[in-house]
């Protein structure tokens, strides 16, 4: 009874009740600001030399795929609405040297998966990422003085080639890593010099020195040897620095750019997102989406509303597009992959 009498009670006083636009599934449906698209994500591929081969990642549910798998895969995603991928190499370890000159080898591990992937699934967007760690064996991105310091401008003609290489191969996109001072300005040039002014670079501008990066290190087997990435990486602390990494490198001809990682720092994607007048996306890195994985596992979380919570969190910060290892996992549940 006393329950029947509170429903007849009216508060007259309430003009607005935010409660009225959440009163149907239609309404919630009508009224969503951010919403996740399967053309949103850039689904990563590790690639590995050889035919039909699977081989464990160090990322839960994610394996190392040869390019013919890579293909199959792809192929897939593209037909539910994925538009890109990036390519990771393992580069065997005889392979690697002290400049990592098998990044710029024509006919490497990822010039040949992007030929193959642009002959049998040319609409694809393929993106290459640039930088020396796959390639070196003392896993820094550069390479390094005499004094075991990564040198910057050395590293810049060494980071070109490895563009160059890519474009020729058929490479839509290029995207730097590296985090070297001027290398989007160098790249651009060379790749115009010869006549590959089509290829695209997508910077990652705002690349922070992360502890969420393990799970790819692992999976590359690149280690490194001696010292850290903090003389080239973002500090975590450090906000200013990302913008004017970004505003550099919007100023030396960049097409798009990147944040990575990305839910730790969704404040510098919406601050980057504010003033770039190109796309700005967000890179969920290996740490961050297994963690997701791990605890859902562990049955702390459920993973697939927490992936697509995270994932709608990096849009709603302002990312235009997403590289997440999950791409895969939500285009399987395809149907409950928007809100
Ligand atoms: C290398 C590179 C890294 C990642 C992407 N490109 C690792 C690093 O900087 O050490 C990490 C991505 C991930 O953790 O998923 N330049």
């Amino acid at each position: 009874m006393q329950i029947l009498s509170e429903r007849t009670i009216t508060v007259d006083f309430l003009k607005r009740r935010p409660r009225r636009n959440k009163k149907s599934f239609a309404i919630r449906r009508l009224i969503e600001e951010t919403v996740l698209n399967p053309s949103d994500f850039i689904a990563p591929f590790f690639v590995t030399p050889g035919l039909n081969k699977k081989i464990t990642s160090g990322l839960p549910d994610v394996d190392i795929l040869s390019a013919d798998q890579v293909l199959k895969s792809a192929e897939h995603l593209h037909k539910e609405g994925v538009m890109a991928l990036i390519l990771f190499p393992i580069i065997e370890n005889s392979l690697k040297d002290s400049i990592g000159s098998e990044s710029y080898n024509e006919s490497g591990l990822i010039p040949e998966t992007v030929k193959l992937l642009k002959k049998e699934l040319p609409s694809m967007c393929v993106i290459t990422d640039i930088a020396l760690d796959p390639y070196t064996s003392h896993g820094h991105d550069g390479i390094l003085d005499d004094n075991g310091l990564v040198a910057n401008d050395p590293s810049l003609e060494i980071l070109a080639k490895q563009a160059l290489t890519h474009g020729e191969a058929g490479a839509d996109i290029v995207a730097p890593s590296d985090m070297m001072d001027g290398r989007i300005g160098y790249i651009r040039n060379k790749l115009d010099k010869q006549n590959l002014s089509d290829v695209s670079i997508l910077s990652y501008c705002a690349k922070f020195a992360s502890s969420l990066y393990k799970g790819f290190r692992d999976t590359l087997g690149s280690k490194l040897v001696s010292g850290d990435k903090l003389s080239y990486q973002l500090s975590p602390s450090n906000i200013s620095e990302s913008l004017l990494e970004a505003k550099l490198d919007l100023e030396e001809g960049a097409d798009m750019l990147l944040v990575k990682p990305s839910m730790f720092y969704s404040d510098v994607i919406s601050k980057i997102k504010n003033f770039s007048d190109v796309p700005v996306g967000a890179y969920q890195v290996s740490g961050e989406y297994s963690m997701i994985k791990a605890a859902g596992k562990l049955n702390y979380l459920d993973v697939d509303s927490t992936l697509k919570e995270s994932l709608i969190s990096l849009k709603r910060s302002g990312a235009d597009f997403i590289i997440s290892y999950a791409t895969e996992h939500l285009i399987s549940e395809k149907t409950k992959f928007f809100y």
